[in-house]
């Protein structure tokens, strides 16, 4: 048993080789380079290095990616990640900057092939996710790692073609999630503080963080914001199988929240670009009819312990449930979709009407000068 296990391992690393190798391979010329921020939603493997809850490189995550691998993704295959950079014809999402990192050997060339910063349980703020779940790494943290490639795409291109490849790049950034249900944790049912001054401290972070990216030559910026959150199996579970409302509304708040800061940031900033994706519309419309989306579990998660698996994660270890049919489960685990989800949402994005996603498309926003 032992020595079937190190086998496996040894296979997982060997497919993620070829994989990699195929990806360079696939996105050379033809596509833009991607950099993608944010939480555990697009997170593919940065966890794995941290000191933190927010961990998913054990089974049953990843039984339908390649050898059935747990890579850190909270997904049972692809996430969200993968699926928008499969859009755009690469076979994954770029890897982890600290995975590039640890090989200074192969760093070079790879970051030119795009870099993913995104930290399962991180948010807009410092701090958020941190009593949660342990170390993330915040997304200011994740521009700062990026200042240090754009420093490095300089000092390899020189400073014209590396302005030229980070002008043309796609920034993909999902995030918010995190810094909502920090707020409605300390939340109880008599006291509920405030949104506004909350969410405006968020936007406010949120517009600085925008405009660092932008300072460091960023200019397609496709932004996902919050889905309804108080749908998802982590909160259902616990309100008796419905929808928490306060939380959706906080979502819907954030989103015209942001709606408006990228419209000032377009005002202000020359050549600045963006598609916002309307993740709580496209959740919601899928909720109301499943069946049109092929899809015929939006309850309960695919994986998990207890009432809708949704009291604890997908961790086999503890004796998870895991569903035959994961293509007909929107949830994967308590809190993240699965990869059909995933993949329904990138095709909207990246080709959807601008009900969805607005005031362009992300294939519009990649192939626009
Ligand atoms: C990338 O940039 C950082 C910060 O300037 C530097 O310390 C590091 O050595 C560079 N890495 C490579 C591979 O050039
Ligand atoms: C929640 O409460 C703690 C303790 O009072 C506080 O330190 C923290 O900033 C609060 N978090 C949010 C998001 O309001
Ligand atoms: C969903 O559909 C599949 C067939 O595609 C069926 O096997 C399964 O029982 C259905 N699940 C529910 C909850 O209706
Ligand atoms: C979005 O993307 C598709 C595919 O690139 C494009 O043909 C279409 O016109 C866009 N849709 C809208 C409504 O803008």
């Amino acid at each position: 048993m032992a020595s079937l296990a190190r086998n496996n391992y040894a296979m997982c690393f060997f497919a993620i080789f070829i994989s990699l190798a195929m990806h360079v391979a696939h996105g050379a010329n033809v596509v833009p380079t991607l950099f993608i921020f944010g939480d555990s939603t697009v997170d593919v493997g940065t966890n794995n290095f941290l000191r933190t809850r927010a961990k998913a490189n054990f089974p049953y995550n990843g039984i339908d990616f390649k050898l059935s691998c747990p890579t850190g993704r909270f997904s049972n295959g692809f996430n969200t990640a993968d699926q928008i950079a499969r859009q755009f014809g690469y076979e994954q999402s770029p890897p982890p900057f600290l995975t590039l990192e640890k090989d200074q050997y192969s760093f070079k060339k790879r970051i030119l092939q795009g870099v993913n910063f995104a930290s399962g349980g991180s948010g807009i703020l410092i701090g958020t996710g941190s009593s949660e779940w342990g170390e993330v790494i915040f997304f200011e943290r994740q521009v700062e790692q990026f200042a240090w490639v754009r420093g490095n795409i300089s000092e390899i291109l020189g400073e014209a073609k590396a302005a030229e490849l980070v002008s043309k790049a796609l920034f993909i950034i999902s995030v918010g999630s995190n810094d909502l249900f920090d707020f409605s944790r300390n939340a109880t049912a008599s006291n509920i503080p405030p949104t506004q001054p909350y969410l405006a401290r968020v936007q406010l972070t949120y517009f600085s963080h925008l405009r660092k990216l932008y300072e460091l030559g960023a200019r397609k910026f496709g932004i996902i914001s919050v889905a309804p959150i108080g749908c998802c199996p982590a909160i259902t579970s616990g309100n008796g199988g419905n929808c928490v409302k306060p939380l959706n509304d906080f979502a819907v708040a954030f989103h015209s929240a942001t709606q408006e800061l990228l419209q000032k940031l377009s005002s202000q900033l020359e050549g600045f670009k963006y598609s916002l994706g309307n993740s709580f519309l496209m959740t919601t419309t899928l909720l109301k009819n499943p069946s049109s989306f092929g899809l015929n579990e939006t309850k309960s998660a695919c994986c998990g312990i207890g009432y809708l698996n949704g009291q604890n994660g997908c961790i086999k270890a503890q004796n998870a449930n895991l569903c035959a049919n994961r293509k007909d489960f929107l949830f994967w685990d308590w809190f993240h979709p699965t990869e059909i989800a995933s993949e329904l949402a990138a095709k909207t994005l990246f080709g959807g009407g601008n009900d969805f996603v607005t005031p362009i498309n992300f294939s519009q926003l990649a192939y626009s000068c």
